[in-house]
């Protein structure tokens, strides 16, 4: 019978916290911030990680499923590219101009991405959507962006508007993922001004559960994309490398005309990139400006030659597709087992829970027993998080994953225990 495990010692955590206040506005930014896991039950602050493990400041060791938000898709502290790092920190890595592995690297994307014919490399993944974005405006000489997923935190599509021109704002609509009537209808609310489509071509909007794209969907939005004269993007900073060597326009056989990648390419390493067509992307030879500082820098990108190298080689995204076929499955026996009114949800890489509310429960109780659970496997040293979806690595073991689903399966019992479900 499963037991309730007691509250971690997060003392060291939870004071760095509190000085972190002192620092910064709200201590950490964004989706680090404590109130988006259990408050006072989850680290704030790591020391280190290895395979796929992290260890927090007060010695507490954990199987992460959350990679880092999606960059960790090797392990940690990968031995092969810690040597690559140190060589190239040794001869320099930020110079007043490019350096030949820039060379290398882009082939290496065109070499493994359907739709990368030219391929411009920048840092993070809201450098490579609102830049892909532009390149979409310049090429078409309209304005209009209809979206579908989360793409970062800059003025075109960020989701909380404090400080963001209204006007901007009325400049990109959203449309439903799955749903091929909701696009329809964007492109003729804004008829003859759409620039482009933007979509995760795995749905997962930051409230719903993970999806597959449904049969044909991403083919009809791509037709319907290209009759209103607009680019489709697919933003890959998820599912790049992960859903397949070339992302999901290769695992599911659709290929968009952009696409970004961020994320997995260098695990962990700094670097996106915009990939597409070369009759839009030399659009940035002509009318549309990029750069930075830091762009060019080398150290990212040996990163992600030999990430890049390793995927290949040892044929990961398959693997952890295999490995996250039998996860799921698992997942789904426990929920049967137990008959708990959770939903499995994601693809393989990509799994997830969504505990959602069922009709004729006012109590919000779904919200209790998603709480309890996250408590529990927390304190079983299971890192995974009520609203994002988890990922699996290429180092978390086979014994990492049976812990992983025996702290899920004991965390379900309790919490029925607890908040029983109506049969
Ligand atoms: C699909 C997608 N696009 C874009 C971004 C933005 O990337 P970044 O946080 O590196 O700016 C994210 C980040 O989570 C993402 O998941």
């Amino acid at each position: 019978m499963a037991r309730e495990y007691p509250k971690l010692k997060l003392d060291k955590s939870l004071a760095m916290f509190e000085e972190a206040k002192r620092l910064s506005p709200g201590g950490v930014m964004g989706i680090r911030r404590p109130y988006n896991f259990v408050e006072g039950e989850y680290p704030i602050f790591l020391t280190h990680g290895y395979g796929g493990h992290i260890v927090d400041v007060d010695g507490n060791d954990y199987i992460d499923m959350l990679c880092a938000y999606g960059p960790i898709i090797l392990g940690y502290n990968e031995p092969e590219i810690n040597e690559v790092v140190k060589a190239r920190i040794d001869k320099g890595f930020c110079f007043s101009l490019v350096q030949p592995v820039q060379n290398e690297f882009e082939q290496r994307i065109i070499d493994m991405v359907p739709c990368a014919e030219m391929v411009i490399p920048v840092k993070t993944g809201s450098d490579a959507t609102s830049l892909a974005v532009r390149i979409a405006r310049g090429y078409t000489d309209k304005s209009v962006i209809l979206r579908c997923g989360y793409h970062g935190w800059h003025d075109w599509c960020v989701e909380v508007h404090g400080g963001v021109p209204e006007e901007t704002l009325a400049l990109t609509d959203e449309f439903e993922y799955g749903d091929i009537a909701s696009l329809e209808e964007k492109l003729d609310a804004h008829k003859g001004k759409v620039a482009c489509v933007i979509i995760t071509p795995v749905g997962h909007p930051l409230a719903k559960p993970v999806q597959a794209p449904p049969p044909g969907y991403l083919e009809a939005v791509k037709e319907l994309t290209h009759k209103h004269g607009a680019v489709l993007i697919f933003d890959e900073i998820r599912t790049g490398f992960r859903a397949s060597l070339g992302g999901a326009q290769e695992r599911y056989g659709v290929t968009p005309d952009l696409a970004t990648f961020g994320k997995a390419v260098a695990n962990g390493y700094p670097i996106s990139l915009v990939a597409g067509k070369k009759e839009i992307m030399s659009i940035c030879e002509k009318k549309v400006f990029v750069s930075s500082t830091f762009f060019p820098n080398s150290i990212e990108m040996v990163a992600a030659l030999k990430c890049t190298e390793i995927l290949k080689r040892e044929d990961v995204p398959n693997k952890i597709w295999e490995r996250g076929t039998k996860f799921l499955a698992e997942l789904e026996k426990i929920v049967n087992d137990l008959k708990a009114p959770v939903r499995v949800s994601g693809i393989p890489p990509m799994p997830f829970l969504t505990f959602e509310q069922a009709p004729g429960d006012p109590d919000k109780t779904y919200k209790l027993r998603r709480e309890y659970f996250y408590t529990q496997t927390i304190r079983r040293g299971l890192f995974i998080q009520p609203f994002h979806h988890w990922y699996i690595a290429y180092r978390h073991t086979d014994e990492d994953l049976t812990r992983a689903l025996t702290a899920i399966r004991e965390s379900m019992e309790l919490m029925l225990e607890k908040y029983p479900a109506k049969q």
